[in-house]
């Protein structure tokens, strides 16, 4: 079983990269597939904690090989500083490989985020401002940069000059903005392709030989199944495909070489940015919540957004991702509490919901029905196997996974690399 997908469950934030960095060792390949650097994955190793944006959480374990795949937008001024922080920290990033084809984040990019979500005043997304959705609309149009590009300057030049005819209209003449000059962009992008040159690759190739190799490749999502453009809560989404499937659009490899599809899903639920959220709590268990999780932004800085867990978005992620397993994380954040309630439902105009409405309207609608759980108040961050859990603690994880529809297979009780519960190996 040598191919396996990693990615959010919720909106993102539920520890993709401690539970990526978990498996690492054990892998060949750890792949990003989609997004860019809106991600913010932690990792903890040690006394050591890295904030990765770009870079896949493999680039932590040294017989990893990482792979920005095809489907993924890079910054390229992102990407270098990166990973020269990682390389003045002592990291061995030499392995790094990129596809030829993943498209490239310009300066035009990020302009145009920030711009276009002043423009929708209060209906606005609350984007991270990093290019991300201009970037892919560029990739859709097909007026995008590709990192190929960067290797033949006569090319780079005529697709950045047919990209700007149109945005420095939109600029100049929606947006009040200066035009931005091809020469200045073509210069930039021109000025990283020898520094990048050498980690460019083939990767879809790479990969399926790896596959067939029998090698084991880890395929690691950017935030979450409900930020997805197609299966989340659009338009309060990201510009691309976290869910399973973009796993396969996003490197070349092909669905029926994928084994195992695991979902990261926090104990709680949070959300960065605007959009509907049913279990979200403006109270101080929201707040409490936020300080005991560390909830903040590891991108942009912002305050998460915290609620309760919400059964019915885990089944939605266990449906649209195909999960077999799940990864539970913060469990430990939830100490405390005498009384723990879940969502379980919803109750949409008077009427008991128990899947995820396709309706946006009556998503919006959504009132969560909650059960309430007994919790526990022992310290669990030094249990290794899930016996030495509370009782009521091993009921909450139970419950959460009746609700969920598949099992959990490992539990995060801190964030370091060691501070996991293994019930199922992954491998
Ligand atoms: P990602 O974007 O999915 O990789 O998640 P983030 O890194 O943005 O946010 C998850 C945060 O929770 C990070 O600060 C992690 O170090 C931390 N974390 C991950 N797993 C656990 C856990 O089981 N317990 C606790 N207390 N923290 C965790
Ligand atoms: P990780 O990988 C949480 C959210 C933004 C915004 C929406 C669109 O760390 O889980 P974008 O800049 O992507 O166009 O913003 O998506 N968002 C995230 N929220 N975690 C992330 O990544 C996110 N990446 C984007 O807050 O609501
Ligand atoms: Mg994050």
């Amino acid at each position: 079983m040598p191919a396996l997908v990693l990615l959010g469950a919720q909106w993102g934030d539920e520890g993709k990269g401690k539970a990526t960095d978990l498996l690492g060792g054990s892998v060949d390949y750890v792949v990003r597939y989609q997004g860019g650097n809106n991600a913010g994955h932690t990792v903890v190793v040690g006394d050591q904690k890295y904030a990765l944006h770009l870079l896949p959480s493999g680039i932590l374990s040294p017989g990893c090989t990482p792979v920005i795949g095809n489907g993924v937008v890079v910054d390229p001024a992102v990407l270098l500083s990166e990973l020269s922080g990682l390389a003045d920290r002592g990291v061995d990033t030499s392995k790094l490989l990129i596809s030829g084809n993943a498209h490239l984040i310009t300066p035009y990019h990020t302009t145009l985020d920030k711009v276009s979500e002043r423009f929708l005043g209060k209906r606005k997304i609350g984007t991270t401002g990093r290019g991300i959705g201009p970037a892919y609309a560029d990739k859709i149009n097909r007026v995008g940069i590709r990192v190929q590009d960067l290797f033949d300057e006569s090319i780079l030049r005529q697709k950045v000059e047919a990209a700007l005819d149109y945005k420095n209209q939109v600029l100049a003449k929606l947006y009040n903005r200066r035009a931005i000059a091809v020469d200045q962009v073509v210069e930039e992008l021109l000025g990283y392709a020898d520094r990048l040159s050498g980690y460019v690759a083939d990767t879809t190739l790479l990969l399926n030989n790896a596959i067939d190799q029998d090698q084991v490749v880890l395929f690691e999502g950017g935030q979450g199944t409900l930020l997805d453009v197609d299966h989340g809560t659009y338009p309060f989404v990201t510009s691309s495909n976290p869910t399973a499937g973009g796993a396969c659009t996003g490197t070349g490899v092909g669905p029926t070489k994928i084994s195992r599809v695991i979902g990261i899903l926090k104990a709680y639920t949070t959300r960065v940015g605007a959009g509907p959220f049913p279990t979200e709590l403006l109270d101080e268990d929201g707040e409490k919540l936020r300080t005991i999780g560390g909830e903040r932004g590891v991108t942009t800085g912002r305050d998460r957004r915290c609620g309760w867990f919400d059964a019915v978005i885990a089944r939605y992620a266990t449906r649209v991702n195909g999960l077999t397993d799940f990864f539970l994380t913060k469990l430990d954040v939830l100490t405390g509490w005498e009384r723990i309630p879940v969502c379980v439902a919803y109750e949409i105009d008077g009427k008991r919901v128990e899947e995820l409405p396709y309706s946006q309207t009556d998503f919006h609608h959504a009132k969560p029905i909650y059960e309430t759980l007994p919790g526990w108040s022992e310290d669990i961050t030094q249990a290794k196997t899930f016996d030495e859990l509370p009782k009521n603690a091993q009921k909450y994880v139970q419950a959460l996974e009746e609700m969920s529809g598949a099992p959990i297979s490992a539990i995060g009780v801190g964030p370091g690399r060691d501070e996991t519960i293994q019930i199922n190996s992954f491998l």
